[in-house]
């Protein structure tokens, strides 16, 4: 499937052809879609595993038929994390070398793999509904424009109890960094909250990577956090905006409904409250 590359408003620093050329050299390994930080995989999933079984803890889970792997690279995680939980799982990659890699990679697993999507997120759009649609270290190759559009798109495209998941870093010095190697921006959390908002996502609940070693930021910037935030369709009131969890059965902090602080919860050694 062919990118259409488009240069959007905003973002200065994003190109589409400039960053399928940076991933374009890069090889088809864990180390390599993780920018050198290899070492770091077992802990993401390790946390990502963590906050998938609180999200089927919830009043309303999602079902395991369809999970939806967004800027997927080799499928690390949907090998490591999503097969394991799922009837099928989908992707999304436009790099020819790492989607053409999914399937080794996978390796017995391979018959859960349903469609592989060849295309940017900018230009997907999904023909389908997915239970989870998982979204990690990928955002800030989009344009806001775009970004908002794709996850419109996705929200549309989500089962009845559907959730997307997003983990992605962000800055923690309140202003955006773009890394002109690769052509991505890192954003501030506030951004985030921003554009969930204008897509009528509304996040149920969140939380904090921690153990993630000084510098092993996959993306850019020195300075940065890794968050999970869970979002489904529909508006958020005012006072409860961000803070619908239910509870869970112990290792990932939780925001409960209507409460103005985050209310006591297990900690597990991957996460903390934000
Ligand atoms: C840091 S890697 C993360 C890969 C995977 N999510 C993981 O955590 O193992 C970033 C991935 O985003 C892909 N990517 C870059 N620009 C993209 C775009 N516009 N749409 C979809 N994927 C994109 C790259 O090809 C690469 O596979």
């Amino acid at each position: 499937m062919n990118m259409n590359i488009s240069n959007k408003k905003n973002d200065g620093s994003i190109n589409y052809e400039k960053s399928l050329q940076y991933w374009a050299d890069i090889p088809p390994t864990v180390d390599g879609v993780l920018g050198g930080f290899g070492f770091i995989s077992n802990i993401d999933i390790e946390g990502s595993e963590l906050f998938l079984k609180c999200l089927f803890s919830l009043d309303n889970p999602p079902l395991r038929n369809t999970a939806l792997d967004c800027g997927a690279g080799i499928g690390r995680i949907t090998k490591l994390l999503l097969i394991p939980h799922f009837e099928r799982v989908e992707i999304v990659e436009p790099n020819e070398t790492f989607i053409n890699s999914i399937k080794e990679f996978v390796g017995e697993h391979e018959s859960k793999l349903g469609t592989l999507y060849k295309v940017g997120l900018q230009e997907f759009k999904p023909i389908r509904k997915y239970d989870v649609i998982w979204v990690q270290w990928v955002l800030g190759y989009l344009t806001d424009e775009d970004l908002i559009a794709y996850l419109i798109r996705c929200r549309d495209a989500l089962e009845e109890d559907g959730v997307i998941v997003v983990k992605e870093n962000v800055t923690s010095s309140g202003k955006i960094e773009k890394d002109h190697t690769d052509s991505s921006v890192t954003r501030t959390f506030k951004q985030y909250i921003s554009i969930f908002k204008k897509c009528d996502l509304k996040r149920i609940k969140q939380c904090k990577q921690a153990n993630f070693p000084n510098g092993a930021t996959v993306t850019t910037g020195e300075d940065t956090c890794s968050m999970l935030t869970v979002a489904r369709r529909g508006t958020p009131r005012k006072s409860l905006e961000w803070r619908t969890a239910a509870a869970c059965d112990g290792d990932a902090a939780l925001w409960i409904q209507g409460s103005d602080r985050p209310v006591k919860g297990a900690f597990s050694r991957n996460f903390h409250y934000t």
